[in-house]
């Protein structure tokens, strides 16, 4: 198995290291289910949650993980805000002082764990970062553990992470998660994936090309009901408002929004497949996009999932902190 150090691209996630950090989060959710004693293994590690932009399920989830495991955190509550950032530092100096560039021994921190608005300042972080960076959320880039949790909640829910069918809806052009759940993915056999999006938030060129080079089957559409019957796993996120400039095609997606939605009726159609719907969550209040009426309904599974992403992250930061101390 390859070593990972920094986490920056779902590319990153090859099938062996996938299988380790499951079965590490299977051992995690028996030992929590258990109320086991306590965790040792990040014993001595402190962690820096360092986030330039909001952040619930994400934030608390990977802080949770790491007093799961006996380690420390240090945090902000808003970097962009309470960082020296306000102050016109660059993310690099403050990564350098975090990781300790200046004096190994006067280092704050072991693992940096960052969300940024901007694509690519992970990468950015990651080069001049003495200690491990893992990407929260670079822009609308990458979002690299949220697509462990999600391969991990697929798994339980269909029993295989492979010969599946799931059709991604919504904001397919600004979503950081769609990107990574696709690249994830694509390294296992039969998945066919069904992209479905507004007019002017289609998957990026880059995943298309991507797709296409390794040959996996995929299709793109503007309607749910196209493709429901045919999904086992919907895969719905939000408009990413505060990515889009251009409000004419926010108008166009608010006019067809029932065409993005869970509603009664798809969920209602997709009763004999037995589809599954995972959501990353937020869903935007005003949107809708899972609606309430089903949102308590046995197949919405958001809520489940957001629930894996302690036992997922656990596992990652583990195997992160092992790698680091060899
Ligand atoms: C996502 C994110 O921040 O990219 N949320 C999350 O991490 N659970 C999705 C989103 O903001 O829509």
């Amino acid at each position: 198995m390859e070593k990972i150090h920094h986490l920056i691209k779902a590319e990153q996630l090859t099938p062996p290291i996938i299988g380790w950090i499951f079965q590490k989060a299977e051992e995690f959710e028996k030992k929590l289910q258990q109320k086991a004693g306590s965790l040792e293994n990040l014993k001595g590690a402190t962690v820096c949650s360092l986030f330039y932009e909001e952040s619930t399920r994400t934030r608390f989830s990977f802080e949770r993980a790491v007093y799961n495991l006996g380690g420390t955190v240090i945090s902000t509550e808003n970097a962009a805000q309470f960082s020296a950032a306000n102050k016109g530092e660059s993310l690099e100096h403050t990564i350098k002082i975090i990781s300790g560039a200046g004096l190994p021994h006067g280092r704050y921190a072991d693992i940096i764990i960052l969300r940024h608005p901007e694509t690519g300042a992970a990468q950015k972080a990651a080069l001049v970062s003495k200690v491990p960076v893992i990407n929260a959320g670079d822009g609308s880039g990458e979002h690299p553990s949220q697509a462990l949790l999600d391969a991990y909640t697929f798994k339980k829910l269909l029993g295989r992470l492979e010969k599946f069918n799931i059709c991604f809806v919504g904001d397919l052009k600004f979503s950081r998660v769609i990107g990574s759940d696709a690249i994830l993915l694509s390294q296992y056999p039969g998945i066919k994936m069904f992209f479905v999006s507004p007019k002017g938030f289609g998957i990026k060129d880059e995943l298309r090309s991507s797709l296409q080079k390794k040959n996996i089957a995929f299709e793109e559409t503007d309607d749910i009901k196209k493709v429901i019957e045919k999904s086992d796993i919907g895969y719905i996120v939000r408009v990413q408002k505060n990515r889009v400039a251009d409000q004419a095609l926010l108008e166009e997606y608010r006019q067809n929004k029932d065409n993005f939605a869970v509603t009664e009726e798809v969920y209602r159609m997709s009763e004999k497949r037995g589809t599954f719907f995972c959501h990353p969550m937020p869903v935007d209040e005003r949107e809708k996009e899972i609606r309430p009426e089903v949102e308590n309904l046995p197949r919405i599974k958001m809520f489940e999932q957001a629930g894996y992403g302690i036992p997922v992250r656990m596992a990652l930061l583990d195997l992160i902190w092992q790698n680091q101390k060899i």
